[in-house]
C-alpha cells in the first residue's frame, strides 16, 4: 500500500495545476482575495494560451468579483487604477484600452470564465496578471511569463 501511494503523493505535492500544461492554465480565486498561483509560465510554442479562472468562493460578483486581466508589468498599476472608473458594467476593464492584453469578465462564486491569449511576440518580457475588481489588484496579482 505504501509503495503505491507514495508516487501519487509526490505528484500531488509537486504538480500544481499551473504546471500541468504549458498552454492551458487554470487559476482559482476565492472569497479571501487570493489567486491560487502568482506565476504563470507559458511556452512560446503554444501560439495561443488559454487561461481559465474559477471562482471557488460563494460571494457574488458585485461583492467579491474576480477577473483575469493581463498587461505589461510596467502598465499594470495604472491600468488597475483606471479600471475602477470603468465599473462593473465594463467588468472593471477600461473599454478599448490597448494596455490591456487580455481580460475575462468579472465572475462570482461558483462561476468560471476563460480567455485566449496570443503569446506570439511576448517571450522575454515581464507581464502581470491581476484582478481589476476595486481593491483586489494589490493582493490578487502574479507574473505572466512566456519562455
Ligand atoms: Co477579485
Amino acid at each position: 500500500m505504501r509503495n503505491k501511494l507514495l508516487p501519487a503523493l509526490v505528484l500531488a505535492l509537486f504538480a500544481g495545476p499551473v504546471m500541468a500544461a504549458d498552454c492551458e492554465f487554470t487559476i482559482e480565486g476565492n472569497d479571501a482575495l487570493q489567486f491560487s498561483t502568482n506565476l504563470i509560465e507559458a511556452n512560446a510554442s503554444c501560439g495561443t494560451v488559454k487561461v481559465t479562472l474559477k471562482h471557488t468562493g460563494k460571494l457574488a460578483a458585485n461583492v467579491m468579483g474576480h477577473n483575469f486581466v493581463l498587461s505589461a508589468s510596467g502598465d499594470f498599476q495604472a491600468v488597475a487604477t483606471d479600471a475602477v472608473g470603468a465599473g462593473l458594467d465594463n467588468n472593471y476593464v477600461p473599454p478599448g484600452d490597448k494596455r490591456v492584453l487580455a481580460a475575462t469578465k468579472i465572475i462570482g462564486g461558483g462561476e468560471s470564465t476563460s480567455v485566449d491569449i496570443d503569446v506570439s511576440g511576448m517571450a522575454g518580457k515581464e507581464y502581470t496578471f491581476f484582478c481589476s475588481f476595486p481593491g483586489h489588484w494589490s493582493i490578487m496579482k502574479g507574473t505572466f511569463r512566456v519562455k
